[in-house]
């Protein structure tokens, strides 16, 4: 309902336009000059809506509640932290949100469908073709080369492989990775690493990419220049993206900030970080 998801979680923290890119990263620059301009984001439709969604996980007879009733609201367009303790569910949570696990109770919308309605084959479909995964951990397959890496999406749905190795040639020039395009995963740099599995994540032009702490493992320059470039692509593509990172500085390029706590998203982490106000649940959307 289109009253309801209007109090959904906005942009409340606007990035300006030159923001989303770092110096000296020139794909980052590039992207930059599309920004998204922050009174669009906050007019933007809902993309994703998450509602009273909770997931438990029982081992023997212990039952750990991690997720308690997440309510979320993002729209198309913006670029959403997830912080929180290790532990805390923030992996559980970005499963959740993207369909890769289901959830014990709760609804998770997309564009208005209910994604959990769907048969197990219809949602490994919908989640190819409108989402886009990023993890800590590049997960990219050895024995191929970058270029085979990010147009193995397009192999996998069977497009034809010369289509596929375009699109792929086109994503590593955006991450600024042509020239690395014949190098293995073991020839790149754990940045590079992460920049093709960025590229990767993006081949079917998904209106939604989750990344789950994609700097995780990199040095803080590498990093910094990473979330660069993820911002300002998600800004040129118009993209939502939710990332989850342990990083605050990082998390403040973001559109907006919510701290998972208890099992619940808030506007404010545990020590009354930046981004909102107090004690006040993000995306709630009751009422
Ligand atoms: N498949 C599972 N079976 C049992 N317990 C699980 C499972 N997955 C996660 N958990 C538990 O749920 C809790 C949340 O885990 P999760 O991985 O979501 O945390 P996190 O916030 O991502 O942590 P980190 O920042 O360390 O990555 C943890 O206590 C974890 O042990
Ligand atoms: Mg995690």
């Amino acid at each position: 309902m289109p009253s309801e998801t209007d109090k959904q979680v906005g942009a409340t923290v606007p990035a300006g336009p030159g923001d989303a890119a770092g110096p000296g990263d020139a794909a980052g620059r590039e992207a930059a000059r599309h920004p998204v301009a922050a009174s669009e984001v906050g007019e933007a439709p809902v993309l994703l809506a998450a509602a009273g969604v909770t997931r438990e996980f029982r081992i023997g007879e212990t039952r750990i509640e991690v997720l308690r009733g997440v309510d979320l609201g993002l729209r198309e367009g913006e670029i959403l932290a997830v912080l929180g303790a290790s532990g805390a569910g923030k992996s559980t949570l970005l499963h959740c949100l993207g369909g890769l696990d289901r959830p014990d109770a709760g609804s998770v919308r997309f564009r208005g469908q209910e994604i959990f309605s769907l048969a197990e084959r219809e949602l490994s479909r919908f989640r190819n073709r409108n989402m886009g995964f990023v993890f800590q951990f590049h997960h990219l397959m050895p024995e191929f080369t970058a270029e085979e890496n990010v147009m193995m999406p397009g192999l996998v749905a069977r497009q034809a492989p010369e289509a596929a190795r375009r699109r792929a040639r086109e994503l590593l020039a955006e991450v600024g990775l042509v020239d690395r395009a014949e190098h293995k995963p073991d020839e790149l740099s754990g940045g590079e690493q992460q920049r093709v599995a960025v590229a990767r994540s993006l081949f079917a032009a998904p209106a939604l990419v989750l990344a789950d702490e994609p700097t995780g493992n990199l040095d803080p320059a590498t990093a910094r220049g990473l979330h660069d470039l993820m911002y300002a692509l998600a800004r040129r593509h118009r993209q939502s993206w939710i990332v989850v990172t342990h990083n605050s500085e990082l998390a403040a390029l973001a559109d907006t900030r919510v701290w998972l706590v208890d099992g619940v998203l808030r506007r404010e982490g545990p020590a009354g970080g930046a981004g909102g106000r107090a004690g006040e649940r993000a995306g709630d959307i009751s009422g």
